[in-house]
């Protein structure tokens, strides 16, 4: 059974987030992980999901929101399979994170944050990634891509 319980969490939700709070006193402890939970099973958060995991955690869906806003791998909208993050910082954008950033973008037709059409991929600016020797940077997925060229986006988008 996968019911769906707390207003929106499953019980699958609900049994992998009451696991990760058993390990702590402090429910509240387990913010981002039961953040990350329900992102693993939706690809996003959504506003009925936060208010359920707020509860869950018996903290203020103003906290956790806080919470999930700090942390800027929680997606608050719904994204694409895959999520490119681009670095924008310094190095990155030195060696041309920008131009690395404007070709995903018109590749797939969106605008930054946006889910292309075929609902595969979204973008989204990141600070550094702690490979500036290898500028410009991105990951693309879970999968840390170095040394970006022009021609490497074609190779990451597959066409
Ligand atoms: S500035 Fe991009 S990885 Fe450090």
């Amino acid at each position: 059974m996968n019911g769906q319980i707390f207003e929106g969490l499953s019980l699958t939700e609900i049994r992998e987030i009451n696991a990760e709070m058993s390990h702590y006193e402090d429910k509240t402890a387990v913010s981002i992980e039961a953040l990350r939970i329900v992102q693993k099973h939706r690809r996003w958060v959504s506003d009925q999901c936060l208010v359920a995991v707020a509860e869950l955690l018996e903290m203020s869906p103003a906290q956790l929101e806080a919470v999930a806003t700090f942390y800027n791998l929680i997606y608050r909208q719904p994204v694409g399979k895959t999520v490119i993050h681009y670095c924008n910082s310094v190095s990155c954008w030195m060696l041309g994170s920008d131009q690395v950033r404007e070709r995903l973008c018109r590749h797939l037709n969106v605008e930054l944050g946006e889910m292309s059409a075929d609902g595969e991929y979204t973008i989204l600016p990141i600070v550094c990634l702690g490979a500036c020797d290898h500028a410009p940077v991105a990951m693309v997925g879970d999968e840390l891509r170095l040394d970006i060229t022009e021609d490497a986006v074609n190779e990451i988008l597959g066409r």
